[in-house]
């Protein structure tokens, strides 16, 4: 769908954010013809960098991190004389007017807070002062919103002060994810599944989001937040979210996050024992955790599993694993969704246990799966076997025909055209870190020593005992 054309001006603007994500995804969307001509995109920041000062940076983002697209020196050209630049002191007086001769009138207005939560106040103190927002305009923030509870309240407070709720996107990039989206259509679009989406059919959940990468050059953030505030509080509570929730009764931004919610505060507290937490050893050519972290006795953990619970009519009695981690064996995310074996067998015992699975894999190989269970063709009589039913996305709909948009693109078109669907509303964050919050605080209360795991591995082991426990098992990582 065309857009009018827009201002985008993004804080942080030559940060690594920007240069990584909004930039290639802006670029990526301006070749695809969605960025209608006239559309201005202001990088500003402290740094003096003049107009041409940043489109040698936005050169720079775009071949390091746009692949191939970057090649297209024409499209190159033509999206340069949509950048702009504007010196200004984000928490100061220097540089607002000139920002301000920058924007065009009656147009959607996006300022992308791409700076530390610290500066969202001031910016958006700043953006009312010098009279920059208009009703059309919104405002775009990145997590970590907040460390805990009452920080994330001071800043939904902070924001509210300045912009009305329907002008404030919070971004959580999984939700621009293809096949998170997909699975809102897997399960809201057919017949098929939704009479078995409950305890009733569903024998347990796994969320899985497996990374290889370790905390690499982030270690000083990643050291105060930890995989729980930094993967677990947002992203994986996401999918939580929408494999959990009720069908809304419309694909409107506040029906969809009034059922995510409900789901959110349907949670049970995490017991300590439901919980497992690890730290990643070095591996050869790799350091470890508390090298990377730079602080040879840090506690915070680099991979979580723990089993959470639903408490509402559709869910009782059906747990939710999740976990995810990072340096683990493969880059991998994935939902399964593990459906209870089948009553009674006719076939006897040694035809052995079979179970559906519903596989939803996020990435890489963003695609569906589901597991069945057929006889063993040939004359052996009734043998079972499980097979998968496979729909790779790339093979039934051919491989240009999601192109990998990224997840950003779609949510600045999102911001876009103001549609909140994908963004997080405050209350849906606030309770997020109120289910958060416990889990920590028992972790410093007691003062839990994360379990060291072999980089490159599954985990620690003690996450397969929380499973065994249960009498049910993880299923592979595979990348
Ligand atoms: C970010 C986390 O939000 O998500 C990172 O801060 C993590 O630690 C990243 O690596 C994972 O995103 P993706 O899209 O690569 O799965």
């Amino acid at each position: 769908i065309p857009v009018d054309p827009f201002d985008l001006v993004i804080f942080g603007g030559s940060g690594d954010l920007a240069r990584r994500k909004i930039l290639p995804a802006l670029f990526r969307r301006f070749r695809a013809g969605q960025m209608p001509r006239g559309a201005r995109i202001v990088g500003a920041g402290r740094r003096d960098l003049g107009r041409d000062g940043y489109r040698a940076v936005v050169v720079e983002a775009l071949r390091d991190h746009a692949g191939e697209a970057a090649q297209d020196k024409a499209a190159l050209g033509e999206f340069l004389d949509a950048v702009d630049y504007a010196t200004l002191d984000a928490a100061g007086t220097r540089g607002w007017d000139g920002l301000a001769a920058r924007l065009g009138p009656d147009r959607v207005r996006a300022f992308y807070f791409s700076v530390g939560p610290d500066l969202f106040g001031p910016l958006a103190e700043r953006i009312r002062r010098h009279d920059l927002a208009g009703p059309e305009t919104r405002v775009v923030v990145e997590k970590p919103f907040g460390r805990d509870l009452a920080t994330a309240r001071a800043l939904n407070a902070t924001l509210a002060a300045y912009f009305e709720e329907g002008q404030i996107y919070r971004i959580d990039h999984y939700l621009g994810k293809e096949t998170v989206q997909n699975l809102m259509a897997v399960r809201f679009g057919n017949m098929l599944f939704e009479p078995l989406w409950n305890s009733q059919y569903v024998d347990h959940i796994q969320i899985t989001v497996a990374e290889t990468v370790g905390v690499g050059g982030r270690g000083e953030y990643y050291d105060h937040a930890g995989a729980m505030r930094d993967m677990m509080q947002n992203h994986l509570m996401q999918l939580l979210c929408l494999i959990a929730m009720e069908p809304p009764a419309k694909f409107d931004p506040d029906a969809v996050r009034d059922e995510k919610l409900k789901v959110i505060r349907a949670l049970d507290p995490v017991l300590p024992h439901h919980i497992v937490r690890g730290q990643y050893d070095a591996a050869t050519g790799a350091p470890g955790y508390r090298e990377e972290a730079g602080d040879p006795r840090s506690t915070t953990e680099s991979y979580v599993a723990l089993r959470a619970h639903v408490s509402n009519w559709r869910w009782a009695g059906t747990p939710f694993y999740l976990r995810t981690g990072k340096r683990l064996v493969a880059r991998s995310s994935v939902i399964n969704v593990m459906f209870k074996d089948a009553p009674h067998s006719i076939f006897g015992a040694e035809a052995g246990r079979h179970a559906n699975v519903l596989s939803i894999r996020l990435q890489p190989n963003e695609g569906i799966t589901l597991k069945v269970t057929i006889k063993e063709p040939g004359p052996g009589g009734m043998r079972l076997v499980d097979v998968p039913l496979d729909m790779s996305f790339a093979e039934a709909l051919g491989p240009d025909s999601h192109e990998a948009t990224d997840a950003y693109e779609r949510l600045i078109m999102d911001v876009i055209r103001g549609n909140q669907t994908l963004f997080m509303r405050d209350d849906e964050v606030e309770a997020a870190w109120a289910w958060t919050d416990p889990v920590i605080a028992g972790w410093q209360g007691r003062g839990d020593v994360p379990k060291p795991y072999e980089s490159f591995s599954t985990g620690p082991g003690d996450a397969e005992l929380l499973m065994k426990r249960d009498g049910r098992r993880w299923q592979g990582i595979k990348p």
